[in-house]
């Protein structure tokens, strides 16, 4: 395996255990009913997740040189400004929004599968 297929098996190994990291969160979030005491904690450490990820994919836009990375980065801060408002308004209220848990599985939808589609692209195609 090349180098760049190894940066997108580690990117895609990261969108995995974000995933692995939702699911959890789901489960408490059916468990405690919707209890914001309960889930906060838990989906602030799913963002934490989002931002440390956010961090790795931009050091490997720079290192592989790849032109989107501009817009790429522009697209992550949008969606950690996302993450962090719906935690904010989970901080502030008793129980859990459905809503929000769907933004936040979105979140990861709109990165793996929307910013990262032509970061992926560039990858393979740099190597093929
Ligand atoms: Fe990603
Ligand atoms: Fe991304």
């Amino acid at each position: 395996m090349n180098d760049f297929a190894k940066v997108w098996e580690k990117i895609d190994a990261e969108h995995a255990d974000i995933m692995v990291a939702l699911n959890r969160a789901r489960v408490i979030a059916a468990e405690s009913a919707l209890s914001a005491a309960a889930l906060v904690p838990v989906y602030e450490a799913v963002v934490r997740k989002f931002e440390g990820h956010f961090a790795s994919e931009e050091r490997a836009l720079a290192e592989t040189r790849c032109p989107d990375a501009d817009s790429h980065r522009r697209q992550h801060q949008v969606l950690l400004i996302r993450l962090l408002s719906i935690c904010q308004q989970m901080r502030g209220g008793q129980s859990i929004e459905i809503e929000q848990l769907q933004l936040i599985f979105q979140s990861l939808l709109d990165d793996a599968i929307g910013a990262d589609a032509s970061f992926r692209d560039y990858l393979t195609s740099a190597t093929a």
